[in-house]
């Protein structure tokens, strides 16, 4: 195991997978941005329960996934078991334990927040090939939607100062700034899915962000999520989802 301190998502990895997807069209976009092939070797660091591991793959991409807690690779390894062409390995950003120059494209979903981001940025840049890339992105709910805002209202009446930190914040800068990639190209796309009510409740009992925050309180908080939900009177539920991915080229004189 790497020495690098990592956030310890054990508690979350349960009701992790009922999370929904990335946009579809988001994440073909990225493919597209990054010029991969079927075939093309990719990075998949912070994978966990397979997320975007599982589109990667669907779109025929060789995929190195790394993942430091033990009970979400064991998720992830479940998950996309079916596909031949997935290694799931312990690692973290900072510190992969994968080949230099061995990788086309290297992503973190959801995970770049979690990381000490320069120092990924240059783990990253030590794992591309030259003219690779890499992308972080997240699923971000649509705040604007009057369910999600009665959600915010809730949480905010248990958290005062409840912020999402990190993980709804631009990404260019830190990536600029490590002076190893050229800038960025921001990607984002909606969708809303229609989810059965009952898991998209109990997927609020992995959000690692407001675990952290709530401490005590967070059953209260995921069973006052359960009463508005149900309060719609319906088995299943709209949420509008925007994907926001930020993908860079490592730059021609990235000093590795
Ligand atoms: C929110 S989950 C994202 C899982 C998946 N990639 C997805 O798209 O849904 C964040 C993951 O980052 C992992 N993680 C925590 N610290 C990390 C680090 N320093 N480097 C890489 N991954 C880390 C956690 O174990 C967890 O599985």
């Amino acid at each position: 195991m790497s020495t690098t301190t990592w956030f310890d998502y054990s508690p979350y990895a349960m009701t992790y997978k009922e999370r929904p997807e990335y946009v579809p069209d988001v994440i073909q976009a990225m493919l597209r941005t990054s010029g991969v092939a079927p075939g093309d070797p990719v990075c998949d660091i912070g994978a966990g329960s397979g997320h975007l591991t599982e589109p990667l793959l669907e779109f025929g991409l060789r995929v190195d996934a790394v993942e430091p807690t033990a009970a979400m690779r064991a998720l992830g390894e479940r998950r996309t078991a079916p596909f031949p062409g997935v290694t799931w390995y312990e690692g973290t950003g900072e510190s992969s334990g994968r080949p230099s120059e061995g990788y086309r494209l290297v992503t973190f979903g959801s995970s770049f927040d979690r990381t000490d981001r320069p120092s990924a940025l240059k783990e990253t840049a030590r794992l591309l090939m030259p003219g690779g890339f890499f992308a972080c992105l997240w699923n971000h709910r649509d705040l604007e939607d009057p369910l999600q805002a009665r959600i915010e209202q809730l949480i905010h009446h248990h958290v005062p100062g409840y912020g999402y930190g990190i993980r709804r914040t631009d990404q260019s800068a830190v990536i600029e700034e490590s002076g190893l990639f050229t800038s960025p190209v921001k990607l984002s796309g909606r969708k809303t899915f229609h989810l059965p009510a009952d898991a998209w409740c109990d997927a609020w009992a992995s959000h690692a962000t407001l675990g952290e925050q709530a401490g005590d309180a967070f059953g209260a908080i995921v069973d006052g999520i359960r009463a508005l939900v149900r309060a719609e009177g319906t088995d299943r539920i709209a949420v509008p989802y925007v994907t926001r991915v930020w993908i860079a080229r490592l730059g021609d004189g990235a000093g590795r």
